[in-house]
Formats: C-alpha cells, structure tokens, sequence
C-alpha cells in the first residue's frame, strides 16, 4: 500500500470546506446593509488572509465608518493594489495594524494564524525528486506556529530552499531543513517513510543499455510486492533515473569473465532481492525481466491503448 496521508488531507481539507460554503448561504438572518459583505473578504497574493465584516460589525459593534474610507475604500482588492498593504507597514499602525496593536485589538506581531489560515495547496518541489509540503497539515493538525519555521528554517518565500544546493537528503540527516523536526524524535525521522513526501513514478521504467530491454514496474513492487520506498532506495538504487545505467559495462568473450560480470551486476541490483527467497530468483526466469525489443513494443502498445481508453472514458 501507498501510504499518502498528504493527499488525503487536501481531499478532506476540500470537502469540508465546501460544507461551511453551504452553511453561510443558508444563514439568512445576515443584514448586508446593517453589517457590510456577507462573504468573507479573501486576499491570495502575497499570502492567504482572511477578514470577515460580521466578526467586526455584528460581533465588534464597530461601526462602518471606523474603517470606510480613512482605513479601507469600500473595493475589495484597492488595499493590495496600493502595493503598500504588508506585514511592516500594519506593524507600523497602518491598515490592519490600526486597531489590530495589542491594544484595541489582537496584535498583528503574534496572532499570525487568525488571519492566516493555511493555504490547502501543498507546495510542491519537482526537481531533483518530486516532493510535497502541506502548511495545513503541519500548522492546523500538528499545531505549530509559524514562527518554529519562519524564518530560521525556511523563509516565507516559494522556491528559496529549492535555490539553495543545500536542500537535500544528506543536509535533513544533520538536522537542516524538514530535518530539523523529522529525526525521529520530534517527527518521524526522514529516513523512513519517504513516501509520505515523495511520489513514485506511475509510469515504467525501461533500461535500454546496452540492448537488453528490461521494464521495472513500481506499481508492482509496491502493491504485489508489498515494498516500502527504502528498501530499494536506500542502499541499492538512487530516486533517480541511472544508477544502474551509469554501472561500467565489461565487453569481454571470455565467458568465465562475463558469467562472474553478470553475476555480480545482477546480484547488485535487482538480484538483491531476486535471489528465489525474497522474490524470483533472476537466474530462474531471464525473459521475465529482459522483455526484449518485441516484447517492449507489445508492452508500450497496450500502455498506449490503456491510455486512450481511460481518456475517454472521462
Ligand atoms: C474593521 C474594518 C471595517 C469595517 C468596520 C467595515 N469594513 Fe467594509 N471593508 C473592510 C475591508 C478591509 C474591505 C476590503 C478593502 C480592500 O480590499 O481594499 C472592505 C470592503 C467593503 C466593501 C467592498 C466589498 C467588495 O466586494 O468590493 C463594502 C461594500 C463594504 N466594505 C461595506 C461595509 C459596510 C456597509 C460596513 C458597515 C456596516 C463596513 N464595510 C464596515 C473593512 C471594514
Ligand atoms: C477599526 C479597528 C479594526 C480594524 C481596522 C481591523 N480590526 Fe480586526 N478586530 C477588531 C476588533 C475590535 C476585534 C475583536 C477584538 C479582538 O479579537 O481582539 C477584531 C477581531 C479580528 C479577528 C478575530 C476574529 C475572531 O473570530 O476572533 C480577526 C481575524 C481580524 N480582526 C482580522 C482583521 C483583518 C484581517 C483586518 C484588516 C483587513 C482587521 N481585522 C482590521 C478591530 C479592527
Ligand atoms: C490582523 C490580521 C493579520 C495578522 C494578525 C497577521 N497578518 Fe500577515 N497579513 C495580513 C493581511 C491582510 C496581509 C495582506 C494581504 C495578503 O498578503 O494576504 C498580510 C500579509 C502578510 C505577508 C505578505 C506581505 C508581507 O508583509 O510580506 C506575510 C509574509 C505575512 N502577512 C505574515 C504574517 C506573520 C508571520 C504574522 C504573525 C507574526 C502575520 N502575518 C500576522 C493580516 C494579518
Ligand atoms: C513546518 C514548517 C512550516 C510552518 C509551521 C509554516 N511554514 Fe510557511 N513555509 C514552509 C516551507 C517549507 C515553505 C517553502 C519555503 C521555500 O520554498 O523555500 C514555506 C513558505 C511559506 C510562504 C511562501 C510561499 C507561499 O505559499 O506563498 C509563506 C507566505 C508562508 N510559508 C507563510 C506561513 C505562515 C503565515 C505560517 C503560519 C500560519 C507558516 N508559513 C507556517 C514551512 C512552514
Ligand atoms: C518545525 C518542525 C517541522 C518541520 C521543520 C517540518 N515538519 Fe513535517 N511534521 C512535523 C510534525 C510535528 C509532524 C507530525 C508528527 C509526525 O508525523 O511525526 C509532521 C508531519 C509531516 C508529514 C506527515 C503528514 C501527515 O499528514 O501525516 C509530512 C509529509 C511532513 N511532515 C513533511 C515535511 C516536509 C516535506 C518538511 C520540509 C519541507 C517538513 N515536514 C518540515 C514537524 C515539522
Ligand atoms: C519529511 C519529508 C521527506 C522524507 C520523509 C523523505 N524526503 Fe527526500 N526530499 C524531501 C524534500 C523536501 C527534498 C528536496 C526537494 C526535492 O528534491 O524534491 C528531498 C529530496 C530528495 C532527493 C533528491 C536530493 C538528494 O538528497 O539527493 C532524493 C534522492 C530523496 N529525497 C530521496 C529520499 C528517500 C530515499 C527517502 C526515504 C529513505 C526520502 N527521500 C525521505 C523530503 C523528504
Ligand atoms: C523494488 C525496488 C523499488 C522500490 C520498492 C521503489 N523503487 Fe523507485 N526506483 C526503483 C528503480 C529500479 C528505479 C530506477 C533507477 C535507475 O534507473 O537507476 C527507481 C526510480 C525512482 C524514481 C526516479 C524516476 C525517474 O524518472 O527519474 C523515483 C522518483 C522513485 N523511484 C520513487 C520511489 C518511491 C516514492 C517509492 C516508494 C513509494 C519507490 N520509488 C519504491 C526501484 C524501486
Ligand atoms: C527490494 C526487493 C526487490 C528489488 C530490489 C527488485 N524486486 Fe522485483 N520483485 C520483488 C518482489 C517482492 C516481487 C513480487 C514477488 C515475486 O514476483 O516474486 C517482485 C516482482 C517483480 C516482477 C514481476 C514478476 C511477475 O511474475 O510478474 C518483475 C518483472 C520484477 N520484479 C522486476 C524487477 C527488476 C527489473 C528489478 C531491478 C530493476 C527488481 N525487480 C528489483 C522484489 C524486488
Ligand atoms: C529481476 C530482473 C532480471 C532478471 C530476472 C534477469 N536480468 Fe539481466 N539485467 C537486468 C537489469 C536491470 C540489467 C541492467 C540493465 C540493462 O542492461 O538493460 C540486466 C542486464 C543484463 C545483461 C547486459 C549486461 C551488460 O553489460 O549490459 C545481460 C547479458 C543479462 N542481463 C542477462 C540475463 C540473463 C541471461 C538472465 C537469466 C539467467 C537475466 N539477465 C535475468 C535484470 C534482470
């Protein structure tokens, strides 16, 4: 089995706030003109914030013109196009920041998570492996605060870890990064479990060197095989495309040398497992992993018709 708690967060996440959607269009005891917008005001760019006029009208009694129009002009979206609405300037007593000093109100300088619900999309790297990060999991089910991130681990812009040739595997294991936390003691340690961050590829992989065309298929060895991610790419293969590839090849005739070469080749990777006890044993059943050129062919044709299949079944 896969385990993606991730995705399952994201899908739940969704739903759910579908249902509070349906919930206010079924409130109808809502004043417009009495307590201003119905619907939340929501900016998106640079960051998710959320203001709600009921919490300041209904609930707060405060009146329309303690903010309309010294604070904010009554159109959403002109605070952001002044290009003047950040963090530093309502610290300074401007827009939010008016009420929003620890004194009239809540402090823009703590309170982050009451106008910053976490955004539902996870960020997402692509290169070198693909992986994901969930705000919402962390900040709203485990509860941290954006500070135990912000700024000394990462900094609250997209892309700058990605940067930064540092941002591996090697550095998570001295406790940089997601490694700061996920080392087994204050979250799972991140050299276990690698498919709760990363993907693996759907699609099978062909090595074609030199001419012996043998397909690994993840979904098998995940599913069938019951496999966790480490125990292959710990050891024996990178994530990555070449490992084996990259392996030097010995063009000799002696067959003595090329039987010791195969052997040895084999029993390195895949022959790690297929050794007849884990699984087949790579002596036993040679087509079944070198397809060959004809059964390559057959194998990407029906891949093919799969495909079409599926699209246009949608
Ligand atoms: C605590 C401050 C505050 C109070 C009080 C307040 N508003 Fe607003 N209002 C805002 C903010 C912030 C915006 C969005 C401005 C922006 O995006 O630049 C806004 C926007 C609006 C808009 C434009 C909405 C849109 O979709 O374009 C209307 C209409 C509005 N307010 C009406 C009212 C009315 C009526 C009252 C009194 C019943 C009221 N407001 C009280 C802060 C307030
Ligand atoms: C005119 C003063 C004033 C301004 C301007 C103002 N607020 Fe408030 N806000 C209040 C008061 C008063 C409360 C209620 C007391 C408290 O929670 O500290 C409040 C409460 C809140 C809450 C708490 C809601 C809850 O459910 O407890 C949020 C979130 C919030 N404001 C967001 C904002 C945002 C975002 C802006 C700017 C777009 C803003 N406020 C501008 C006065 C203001
Ligand atoms: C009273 C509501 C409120 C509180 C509390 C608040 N913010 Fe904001 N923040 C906003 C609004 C409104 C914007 C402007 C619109 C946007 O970017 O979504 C903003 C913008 C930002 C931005 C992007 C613009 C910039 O200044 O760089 C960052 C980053 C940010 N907030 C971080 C934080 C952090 C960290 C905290 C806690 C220390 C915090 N905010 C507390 C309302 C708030
Ligand atoms: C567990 C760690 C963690 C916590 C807690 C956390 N963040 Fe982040 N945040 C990240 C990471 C990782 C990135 C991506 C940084 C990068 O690409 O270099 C990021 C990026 C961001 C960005 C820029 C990217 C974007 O989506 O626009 C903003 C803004 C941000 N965080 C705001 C917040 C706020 C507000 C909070 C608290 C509500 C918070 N973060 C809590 C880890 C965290
Ligand atoms: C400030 C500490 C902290 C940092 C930094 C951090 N995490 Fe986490 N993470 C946690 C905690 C706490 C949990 C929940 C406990 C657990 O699962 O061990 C968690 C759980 C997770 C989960 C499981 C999610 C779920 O829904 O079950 C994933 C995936 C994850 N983190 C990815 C990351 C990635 C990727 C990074 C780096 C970009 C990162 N984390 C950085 C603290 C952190
Ligand atoms: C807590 C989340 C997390 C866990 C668990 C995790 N990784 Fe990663 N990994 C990342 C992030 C984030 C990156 C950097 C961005 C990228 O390359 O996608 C990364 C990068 C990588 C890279 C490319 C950069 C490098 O270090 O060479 C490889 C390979 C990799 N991970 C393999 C693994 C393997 C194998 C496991 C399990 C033993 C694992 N990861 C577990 C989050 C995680
Ligand atoms: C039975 C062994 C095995 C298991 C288990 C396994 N992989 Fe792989 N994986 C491979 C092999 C073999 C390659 C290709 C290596 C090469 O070309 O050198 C590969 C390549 C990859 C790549 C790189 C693909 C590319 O196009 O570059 C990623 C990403 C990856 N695996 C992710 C995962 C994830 C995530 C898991 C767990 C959910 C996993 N793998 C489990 C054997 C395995
Ligand atoms: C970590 C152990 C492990 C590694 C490494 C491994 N496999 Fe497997 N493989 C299995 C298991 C377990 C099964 C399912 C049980 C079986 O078929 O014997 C399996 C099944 C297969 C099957 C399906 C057999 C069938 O009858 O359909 C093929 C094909 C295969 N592996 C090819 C490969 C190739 C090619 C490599 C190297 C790139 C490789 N395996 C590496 C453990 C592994
Ligand atoms: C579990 C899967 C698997 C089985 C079973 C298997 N092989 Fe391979 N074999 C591979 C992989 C992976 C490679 C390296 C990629 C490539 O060369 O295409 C390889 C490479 C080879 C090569 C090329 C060596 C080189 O230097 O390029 C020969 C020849 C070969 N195998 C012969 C055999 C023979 C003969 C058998 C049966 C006795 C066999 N293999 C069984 C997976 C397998």
């Amino acid at each position: 089995m896969i385990k993606s708690p991730l995705l399952q967060n994201s899908i739940i996440g969704i739903s759910v706030s579908f249902i509070f959607a349906g919930y206010s269009l079924a409130n109808d005891n809502y004043d417009v003109k009495e307590s201003g917008p119905k619907s939340d005001i929501i900016w998106n760019q640079p960051i998710k914030a959320t203001f709600s006029h009921k919490v300041h009208t209904m609930d707060a009694g405060l009146s329309c013109s303690e903010c309309h129009d010294d604070i904010f002009f009554m159109q959403r979206g002109t605070a952001v196009n002044s290009q003047r609405f950040t963090m530093k300037a309502m610290d300074e007593g401007q827009f939010c920041g008016s009420c929003h000093d620890g004194d009239t109100a809540f402090s823009t300088k703590t309170n982050c998570m009451a106008c910053h619900a976490a955004s539902e999309e996870p960020i997402m790297w692509d290169q070198p492996t693909k992986a994901a990060f969930s705000h919402k999991a962390h900040v709203e089910e485990f509860e941290l605060e954006c500070g135990s991130c912000h700024n000394s681990i990462f900094t609250m812009k997209k892309g700058a870890a990605e940067n930064n040739k540092n941002f591996t595997m090697a550095t998570f294991r001295e406790g940089k990064y997601c490694g700061s936390c996920h080392n087994g003691d204050d979250a799972f340690d991140s050299t276990t479990q690698c498919e709760a961050c990363h993907f693996p590829p759907t699609e099978k992989i062909v090595f074609t060197q030199p001419v012996k065309a043998v397909v690994f298929d993840h979904n098998i060895h995940l599913k069938n095989g019951g496999l966790s991610c480490e125990s292959c790419h710990k050891e024996v293969f990178a994530m990555k495309q070449g490992t084996v590839e990259g392996h030097e090849l010995i063009l000799s005739d002696d067959p003595v040398e090329k039987r010791k070469y195969l052997e040895s080749l084999h029993s390195q990777y895949c022959g790690s497992c297929h050794d007849s006890s884990q699984a087949f044993g790579y002596l036993t059943r040679c087509t079944v992993c070198h397809v060959g050129v004809k059964g390559l062919k057959k194998l990407q044709k029906g891949e093919k018709k799969k495909d079409a299949h599926e699209t246009s079944a949608h």
